[in-house]
């Protein structure tokens, strides 16, 4: 079934609904910090037919991407294994505890219940677990305001596009990796070189519904973030890449290759946020040593109230775009040019 996109009433206009935002941060803060963003009760196993009832593309375009491929051949690669055995571990890595967090998704029949490994990276990890939020989201006729549905969505759990701090939090949360003993010893990269606009506009891009009505009805088109939605991505990823940079360091107990990517991490973002100008209220929060951020292991609090700080004001940044006119201005030279992997036509 597709859903008749000329019957819902209201335009798709991003950010129209701030009130969404306060429920959806609301709902989030209290499992913000984890790295297990979602719980697998809350995950539904059959995600596949439930979504592509009606964001047909939108599946067709995350099953052509690393997130869906990873789940057929990761467990297979020789690298996987290697990195297991320096741990000490034994097994797949499917079945894994801490793997399992950032390379599958798991779904479980109560809180607490055996999770069992159902997927790669799916849309349930990045748009929250859909037990709770689903029948809301898709009763069009029940709650034919739209902003209401996707407030009521928003506040069991959906993460929406209208909060892109929110959304793109999750993206960090994996490819940032701050896990000190499986970089030290499981040798594990320590993250990826991520910048949230050429990794989210690539392989990622599912982008069917904006623009005209007529083009949503048809859903054919995978467009590309507007220039505008593409600086506030760009200074948003920064503004985050710093946060969980200093969450990385937060939890660093030793010198090694860990505490030095993480401190190397947090530098560059920093200085890309320096370089774009205006976005004092996020770097005078960083901890400093002789002009540049402080790159010690055993500090926690210290990089933990850093981080929290600068989500503080990281969350503002869409609502508040006047606020922070001259970085989201300058971030539009600063664009990249080539996008992470190939954008589903
Ligand atoms: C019965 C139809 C239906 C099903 C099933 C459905 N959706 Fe939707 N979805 C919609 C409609 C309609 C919209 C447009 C926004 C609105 O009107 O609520 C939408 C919009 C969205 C959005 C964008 C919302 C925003 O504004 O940021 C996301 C994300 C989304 N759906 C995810 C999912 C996921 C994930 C699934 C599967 C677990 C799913 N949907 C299943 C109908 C559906
Ligand atoms: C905090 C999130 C996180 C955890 C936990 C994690 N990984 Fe990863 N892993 C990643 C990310 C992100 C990448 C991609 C890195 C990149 O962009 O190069 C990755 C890449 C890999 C790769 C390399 C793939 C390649 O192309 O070279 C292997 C192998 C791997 N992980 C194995 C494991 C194993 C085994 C565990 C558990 C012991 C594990 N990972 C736990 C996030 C994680
Ligand atoms: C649950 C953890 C998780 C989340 C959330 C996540 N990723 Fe990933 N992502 C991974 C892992 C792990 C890999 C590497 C898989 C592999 O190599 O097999 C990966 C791979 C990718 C790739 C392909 C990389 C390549 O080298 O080909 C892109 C692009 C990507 N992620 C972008 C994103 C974006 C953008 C977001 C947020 C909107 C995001 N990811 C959210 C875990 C995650
Ligand atoms: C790696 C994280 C990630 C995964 C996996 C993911 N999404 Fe999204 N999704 C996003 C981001 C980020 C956006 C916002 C993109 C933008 O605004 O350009 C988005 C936007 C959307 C939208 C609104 C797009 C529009 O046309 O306005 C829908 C609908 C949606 N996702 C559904 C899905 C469905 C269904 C799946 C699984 C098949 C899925 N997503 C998988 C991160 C993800």
């Amino acid at each position: 079934m597709m859903i008749d996109w000329k019957k819902t009433k209201t335009t798709l206009m991003r950010g129209a609904a701030v009130c969404v935002l306060g429920i959806a941060m609301s709902a989030l803060t209290a499992r913000a910090d984890s790295i297990l963003n979602y719980e697998p009760h809350k995950v539904i196993p059959d995600e596949k037919a439930k979504c592509e009832q009606c964001h047909e593309n939108a599946v067709l375009a995350w099953e052509e991407s690393t997130h869906k491929k990873t789940y057929d051949e990761l467990h297979l690669r020789d690298e996987a294994k290697a990195v297991l055995t320096r741990l000490g571990k034994k097994g797949s890595i499917r079945r894994n505890k801490e793997c399992v967090q950032c390379h599958y998704t798991q779904t479980a029949t109560e809180a607490g219940g055996r999770p069992k490994t159902v997927m790669g990276v799916s849309c349930q990890r990045c748009h929250g677990g859909a037990v709770d939020w689903l029948d809301v989201h898709q009763d069009t006729e029940g709650i034919p305001d739209r902003a209401e549905r996707k407030a009521k969505a928003a506040s069991l759990g959906q993460r929406l596009t209208d909060d892109i701090y929110t959304l793109a939090m999750n993206c960090f949360q994996c490819h940032t990796v701050p896990k000190e003993e499986l970089v030290n010893k499981g040798e594990h990269p320590a993250g990826s070189d991520f910048e949230l606009v050429a990794w989210s506009q690539g392989e990622v891009r599912h982008n069917f519904l904006n623009d005209d009505p007529k083009a949503r009805a048809e859903q054919d088109t995978n467009h590309e973030a507007s220039a505008e939605e593409k600086q506030i991505f760009y200074v948003v990823g920064k503004a985050l890449d710093l946060e969980f940079a200093l969450r990385g360091l937060a939890s660093a107990t030793t010198e090694g290759t860990y505490l030095t990517a993480m401190g190397e991490r947090a530098q560059k973002a920093y200085d890309a946020l320096k370089e774009l100008g205006g976005m004092d209220s996020v770097l005078s929060q960083v901890p400093m040593d002789g002009g540049k951020v402080k790159v010690a292991s055993g500090n926690k609090a210290e990089y933990e109230a850093a981080a929290d700080g600068i989500r503080k004001v990281a969350k503002t940044i869409e609502s508040n775009q006047a606020k922070f006119s001259t970085a989201l201005s300058a971030a539009a030279s600063k664009l990249p040019s080539a996008y992470h992997g190939e954008v589903y036509e």
